[in-house]
């Protein structure tokens, strides 16, 4: 029987994929390309095989999501992340950020949080005794509060790195902390700061995973050999070193997006995540708002990016 043909554009839409994610997959060549141009098709097989519902991956999971380069979607990939694994297993938010934007995007007031990450790892408190619950305005019907929890920041973190850099195993704080509640939270998704101060490097030692958002600008990949030199460094402490994973953010459909894609790929090739996040004004909306975007816009295109991101990451 001939294969089953569809072409890209409808693929994507079909799929609720980015046209660019599915040109990663072929360029990864986990699709088959024909045709050329305009002319692209896929092999349904090949899709459904991709994008199909699969059993989860439930094995414990750190994300950091990381770079030192400000505004590139750090904390918006770390508030979507966090809802879709939730929505699998119960999952913990750390905002490692002084500017305490992912404690906003969750519906708490940083500056009146009694119990931060700046206690955790400034005041050796339990990390057990700094969680809150997130709270949402108009929650889904489904949403099970104890799913999705943060440990929240204020300004105050920042005096972290002054506090604690003197110290023996200074970049294992955090690291140490979470063991106490590995068995509660299989998912944890660390939003770090603009920076590569001791938050960032405690993040990096703690994760199984960096995440590494890069948005579609003119010098978006000029800071990334440093943060690699960093990881680099903190790896060489570690038996286990975390995976490194380049995402495209804010991408459009234009030529400037191409070609920033085309040397992220040059640069990094398989360690590129297939999946792209696409530009949205919904977005913002979601942060003035006060809420995660799945939650605020669970149909918006970028919405349904980030779904798309989770399952490639738990490689369902
Ligand atoms: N996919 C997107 N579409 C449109 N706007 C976006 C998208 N992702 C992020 N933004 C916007 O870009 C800005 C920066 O996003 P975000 O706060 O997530 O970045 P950040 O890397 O955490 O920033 P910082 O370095 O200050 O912590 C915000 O105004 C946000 O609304
Ligand atoms: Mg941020």
């Amino acid at each position: 029987m001939a294969p089953q043909r569809i072409d890209l554009t409808e693929a994507a839409s079909q799929y609720q994929v980015s046209t660019h994610t599915l040109r990663n997959y072929i360029r990864s060549k986990r699709l088959t390309q024909y045709g050329q141009g305009k002319a692209i098709q896929l092999d349904r097989d090949e899709l459904t095989a991709l994008f199909a519902a699969k059993n989860p991956d439930t094995r414990r999971r750190v994300f950091a999501i990381c770079n030192h380069k400000g505004g590139v979607a750090k904390t918006t990939t770390a508030g979507a992340l966090g809802w879709f694994l939730s929505r699998r297993a119960p999952t913990l938010m750390i905002d490692a950020d002084p500017q305490g934007h992912l404690t906003q995007v969750c519906g708490l007031d940083s500056d009146g949080l009694e119990r931060t990450l700046y206690e955790v790892m400034v005041k050796g408190l339990p990390i057990q005794e700094a969680i809150s619950p997130i709270i949402l305005q108009e929650p889904p019907l489904e949403f099970e509060p104890s799913s999705l929890s943060i440990v929240g920041s204020n300004l105050e973190l920042a005096e972290t790195t002054m506090q604690v850099t003197g110290r023996p195993w200074w970049a294992k704080i955090l690291r140490n902390a979470l063991k106490a509640v590995q068995e509660d939270y299989p998912y944890v998704v660390i939003d770090c700061p603009p920076n590569l101060d001791a938050l960032t490097v405690n993040a990096i030692a703690a994760a199984t995973d960096v995440i590494v958002p890069v948005d579609m600008g003119a010098f978006s990949l000029r800071g990334t050999v440093k943060l690699l030199e960093i990881m680099r460094h903190v790896s060489e402490e570690l038996a286990d070193a975390p995976n490194v994973w380049f995402l495209a953010t804010r991408v459009e459909p234009n030529q400037f997006t191409e070609d920033v894609l085309d040397q992220l790929w040059q640069a990094y090739d398989n360690r590129v995540l297939n999946t792209v996040i696409r530009k949205a004004v919904d977005v913002g909306r979601s942060q003035m708002y006060r809420c995660p975007l799945p939650v605020m816009f669970p149909n918006n295109m970028t919405t349904h990016d980030y779904a798309a991101l989770t399952r490639e990451l738990l490689n369902e």
